[in-house]
């Protein structure tokens, strides 16, 4: 089998404290696969993001080995490290408010990301721009171009992140939460745009959801986090439905009883003794 992503021993934490965050991590994203990573708030998913692309600051020590193909990133210049981000490895952060310069269009800034990663004339950008904004859903691109961050809601920053990622056809692409700012019609849209660049392009993928079903859609396989470690890694519909350790048990079944509840909020027919 061959891998994109091989992350061996990864030990993140606080330099100040000593404290640990992450601990004796080790997992494999195989090349075009996708690998889920769930767990909850605080576990150190998006922590793990960060240490994999080296956007972890000095208050941070990190040990342990990333390679990507034969190349690893602990070691690598910060300036290699630079020239990777976007243009080898995409990424879409969890809070894309922080990806934007307030004191820039929206359309500046895919502009000159698209310049600088890909030699593009910036007329030649503004149209793979736009392109990619209609892909993501966005409507009336061309209003949306000459608008500042501040200006837009969450889920249209959030939009607008995925684009630019996408229109630099990253060989790996991290995704931290990139639909949870959206709407149930959007995510579902945004999810099968995901899957077709996966078969179109054979990008290779690290997903971060809280969305189980998400995660059930685009993974083939799936890591379980808990407490800054790994309880739990396996296929996803495997893990997702016969999770074997207790944790994973307690994380997938405490999510179906939410779904159930709501499913018998917004339809109070569907209330039988067992979904109660
Ligand atoms: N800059 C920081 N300084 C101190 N502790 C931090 C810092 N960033 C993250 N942490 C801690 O690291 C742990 C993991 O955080 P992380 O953001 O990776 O969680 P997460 O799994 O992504 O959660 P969520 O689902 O809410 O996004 C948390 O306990 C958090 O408090
Ligand atoms: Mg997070």
């Amino acid at each position: 089998m061959t891998y994109l992503l091989k992350i061996e021993q990864l030990n993140v934490g606080l330099v100040a404290t000593r404290q640990s965050l992450l601990s004796s991590m080790s997992f494999s994203l195989k090349k075009h696969g996708c690998l889920g990573i769930v767990g909850e708030s605080g576990s150190g998913k998006s922590l793990t993001c960060k240490a994999i692309i080296g956007l972890l600051d000095a208050n941070f020590y990190c040990t342990g080995d990333i390679w990507l193909d034969k190349l690893n990133l602990r070691k690598c210049h910060h300036k290699k490290l630079q020239t990777l981000r976007g243009s080898t490895i995409g990424m879409i952060l969890q809070h894309p408010m922080a990806a934007f310069d307030p004191t820039q269009t929206v359309g500046n800034h895919i502009v000159e990301t698209l310049c600088m990663h890909r030699q593009l004339s910036p007329s030649a950008a503004k149209v793979i721009a736009i392109d990619y904004m209609k892909k993501v859903k966005l409507t009336q691109p061309h209003i949306i171009f000459n608008k500042y961050p501040l200006q837009m809601s969450g889920g249209m920053l959030q939009r607008v992140m995925i684009a630019i990622a996408l229109s630099l056809e990253p060989k790996l692409l991290i995704a931290d939460e990139p639909t949870t700012a959206l709407d149930s019609v959007t995510q579902a849209e945004i999810i099968n745009l995901f899957k077709s660049i996966r078969e179109e392009l054979g990008t290779t993928m690290l997903f971060i959801s809280h969305d189980f079903g998400v995660i059930n859609q685009l993974a083939d396989n799936v890591i379980v986090m808990n407490q800054g470690s790994i309880v739990e890694q396996g296929l996803a519909n495997e893990v997702l439905h016969h999770p074997q350790h207790k944790y994973s048990q307690y994380l997938i079944s405490s999510r179906l009883t939410l779904q159930k509840r709501f499913q018998a909020i917004v339809n109070p027919n569907s209330l039988t003794k067992d979904n109660v």
